[in-house]
């Protein structure tokens, strides 16, 4: 056992101190689960630990410890594990609490359903190859192929070699039967002895900043046979997109790393979803990705930079197709990988695979889709036009930069009512469990709930002289209380502060100013507007009403609102079962015009108005006037 020890608590995992370290990276290292949303720069205050003993072989509390935490939080050994410095060797217990804990998050896996001509790139045949002859020794790759060509395949352009090894025991097995799999009618990819016709997969993956949905697709049937999903391994390294990629700029392994994680956790969920389905990986012969820019990039080992430095562009915009057994990605050795095509730095392939499945692109009527996270994608256009941007609407929706907030993981408040007669709260948290804190969809209930019992007025300021239960001021901070002590998991109470309210405004008000843009760009108004999709995990667990209440989206009746799910795994599928999807995401991706929302001289004013609950001009939002008049 090390002299110098770190034991970290309730778990008791028993890790290397090593002096210079700090708690967080030692923690991360050792893969355990510890918040980190500013990528450990001290900034976003999740990464709180309690120091049980060794206090004295950590540095002394930074400066910016002390502004996060009360004299008394100090006194009982609070610090946060990015800056708590391991200064000497010897053993320090630390216990990370349940509101540190990234946490067993809510997966979203299913998305909308939209059907497409059946037409994927792999193909099998089922052809007999004659023997040769003394008199025409033709090699076994030309008899092969002119077996092929008898069945109408004759553009194949080459051969992969893992297959080519595999075709002199195979034609000569299987009573001179073989299953020969072609990709995109130009390259035999497998080759098999005797008829595997039926034996065809594919696999779709969404690679999102914090999770992963991968679908294993019967590409002879057209089904989706099995799903599985898991947290993007990234997330010790940043829980948004410019974390990840400052550790990639800081470190030169940092790409690698990202790379080898990534890779290595898709060929886990291929694994499940093959074991589920009793398929093998090896039967699995395309994959396709979708992703945001950075992920895209960072999955095909591609630097990403210069995505995160204005202009912001990207290093590669068309589709891309790369042999698996180059990427590490364990399928068929000679399986492609299909990445689908991006729109700019911050508006990626996710972003035209939700196109795709909304079928936006095709819509005579204007739509818009909206796909909430730390940047928000927005698309706005019919069929004549398409227009896109991305705002940076933060952490808030994911419960970052939140004080109680956290990631809608088990225990987390994600419903708030208020009693408009006895002002108490009622609310209701993921997997019923007791509160640990409280998730995005949470705290914008509350927001709206507030505003809607005037416990709050338009500019978010809570009002603190109507004696109302639940509204105390702490550290001359007004704030909300969802749950008491006695309720809560960690025993401490759970809150919804001034502040908290100050970044919902922020991040909502992102978004809506990124709207009113794109519809100004369009020319067009909220009644033009025929329907609103709301995608990714956050879009889907959100409470409608209460987004429309505080002002996040237009206002438009609420049946004109379609919660479409995780679209991006949805068009991931469609591009891996119809090459005519994959053409059309290549026209999307070049049709779609790109705004950036900085280069807008009206952007500034559109983002101070939308800062107001619902908006500086009420007249933008008739219904929530109605409702607040009642
Ligand atoms: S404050 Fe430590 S990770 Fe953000």
């Amino acid at each position: 056992m090390p002299k110098s020890l770190l034991i970290l608590q309730p778990e008791g995992k028993r890790l290397k101190a090593t002096v210079g370290k700090a708690i967080l990276e030692i923690a991360q290292e050792a893969g355990v689960d510890i918040q980190s949303v500013c990528a450990g720069k001290g900034i976003c205050g999740k990464c709180r630990v309690i120091v049980r003993t060794g206090s004295e072989f950590l540095s002394q509390a930074s400066k910016v410890e002390r502004t996060v935490f009360s004299d008394d939080e100090v006194k009982k050994g609070y610090r946060l594990a990015c800056r708590a410095i391991i200064v000497k060797s010897g053993t320090i217990t630390v216990e990370v609490p349940s509101e540190s804990r990234a946490g067993l998050q809510r997966l979203l896996v299913s998305g909308v359903e939209t059907s497409v001509e059946f037409e994927p790139s792999v193909r099998k045949y089922l052809v007999e190859v004659g023997r040769p002859t003394l008199m025409e020794p033709r090699s076994d790759v030309d008899r092969l192929l002119d077996s092929l060509s008898v069945q109408g395949e004759r553009r194949i352009e080459r051969i992969c070699l893992d297959a080519l090894r595999r075709i002199p025991h195979a034609v000569r097995s299987g009573e001179r039967k073989v299953t020969v799999t072609v990709w995109e009618n130009k390259e035999v990819i497998s080759v098999e002895a005797g008829d595997k016709q039926t034996k065809l997969y594919g696999f779709a993956v969404d690679v999102g900043t914090t999770k992963l949905a991968g679908y294993l697709v019967d590409l002879d049937l057209g089904t989706t046979v099995a799903a599985a999903s898991s947290m993007n391994p990234q997330i010790p390294y940043g829980e948004d997109v410019i974390s990840r990629i400052s550790f990639v700029m800081k470190d030169p392994k940092g790409l690698s790393q990202l790379q080898a994680l990534i890779i290595k956790e898709i060929n886990k969920l291929i694994f499940e979803a093959c074991k589920r389905a009793h398929v093998t990986p090896g039967q699995v012969h395309e994959v396709t990705v979708v992703g945001n820019t950075a992920m895209h990039h960072i999955f095909f080992g591609i630097y990403p930079g210069y995505v995160a430095l204005a202009p912001y562009p990207t290093v590669l915009r068309s589709s891309i197709d790369v042999k698996a057994k180059d990427l590490g990605i364990d399928i068929n050795p000679c399986g492609n990988v299909h990445g689908l095509p991006v729109i700019a730095g911050f508006v990626g392939a996710d972003a035209v695979a939700d196109i795709l499945a909304t079928q936006m692109h095709a819509s005579d009527d204007v739509a818009m889709m909206i796909d909430i996270g730390t940047n928000t994608e927005i698309v706005v256009g019919d069929r004549n036009k398409l227009t896109a941007c991305s705002c940076a609407s933060g952490p808030a929706f994911e419960g970052a930069h939140i004080k109680n907030g956290m990631r809608a993981a088990t225990g987390a408040i994600e419903r708030v009512y208020i009693d408009p007669d006895t002002f108490k709260i009622g609310y209701e948290t993921v997997d019923n469990a007791k509160p640990s804190g409280v998730c995005g969809s949470g705290v914008v209930d509350a927001v709206a709930e507030m505003l809607k019992r005037r416990v709050i007025d338009s500019s978010g300021k809570i009002k603190t002289k109507l004696g109302l239960p639940n509204i105390s001021v702490k550290n001359g901070i007004p704030e909300l209380v969802l749950a008491g002590p006695s309720e809560t998991a960690s025993g401490h109470e759970i809150v919804v502060t001034q502040e908290d309210i100050r970044q919902i405004q922020l991040a909502k008000a992102a978004i809506f100013s990124g709207i009113s843009v794109l519809m100004r760009q369009l020319e067009i108004t909220t009644r033009d507007i025929s329907k609103i999709f709301f995608a990714g995990a956050f879009g889907t667990y959100v409470d409608p009403q209460s987004a429309r209440v505080i002002g996040m989206y237009p206002d438009v009746p609420l049946s004109r609102v379609q919660f479409v799910g995780n679209a991006a795994g949805s068009g991931a599928r469609m591009a891996l079962m119809s090459l005519k999807m994959r053409r059309k995401a290549g026209e999307i991706s070049e049709k779609v015009h790109y705004i950036e929302l900085g280069a807008d001289a009206n952007f500034q004013n559109e983002f101070l108005n939308a800062t107001f609950l619902p908006h500086k001009n009420l007249e933008l939002f008739p219904s929530v006037k109605r409702l607040l008049e009642d």
